[in-house]
């Protein structure tokens, strides 16, 4: 294993019961504190993408917009967000996704991809795979290739992958 991930995971903090009893939240706002922990997530992204012919890195609102940027910029692809509804002011398409309670929707903005280009999804976390299974409907929408989809950590007790068909998706960290 790469000793890059283990510094990586210990840089997480998880605080219980937020934010709402029983969840054990994952906060990668400590691994942003650590330079190298930050720096080594991205490079360890940069070096599984950079040589794949990425087009598209798709971030999701709001995490997926901390660690998709630097990822675009050094692999030389385009960054389009993937947003909550009514922030795009251009024409959009959407989808609708689970959540605990209720729906919620994805919103990215017409013309920002082109048929025939190749995407990977970014993302801080896979939980229940609602969201990513929401970016992934809106890109294959408009016939772009979904390459991959990239978390820094993976909830595996909650089978996220599952709601995700054939679509892979690469994680740093798979958490109990
Ligand atoms: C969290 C997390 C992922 C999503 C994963 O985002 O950042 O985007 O949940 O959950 P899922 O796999 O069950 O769909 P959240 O919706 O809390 O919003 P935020 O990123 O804007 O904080
Ligand atoms: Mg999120």
């Amino acid at each position: 294993v790469d000793n890059r991930i283990s510094h990586i995971a210990s840089s997480i903090r998880v605080i219980p019961d937020f934010p709402k009893p029983g969840i054990m939240f994952h906060d990668i706002t400590t691994l942003l504190l650590d330079t190298k922990a930050f720096k080594d997530t991205i490079d360890l992204f940069v070096e599984r993408y950079r040589d794949q012919k990425i087009n598209v890195v798709a971030g999701v609102e709001a995490r997926g917009f901390i660690f998709g940027p630097p990822i675009a910029l050094a692999i030389g692809a385009k960054f389009v967000p993937m947003r909550k509804p009514k922030k795009l002011p251009g024409e959009v398409i959407s989808e609708e996704y689970s959540l605990e309670y209720g729906t919620d929707k994805m919103e990215m903005h017409v013309g920002a991809v082109q048929p025939g280009e190749r995407a990977i999804i970014i993302d801080d976390l896979i939980a229940t795979g609602g969201t990513l299974n929401a970016a992934i409907r809106l890109l294959e929408r408009v016939g772009v290739e979904v390459v991959e989809c990239a978390c820094v950590i993976e909830l595996a007790e909650l089978k996220g992958r599952d709601k995700l068909g054939d679509n892979p998706v690469f994680v740093l960290i798979s958490s109990t």
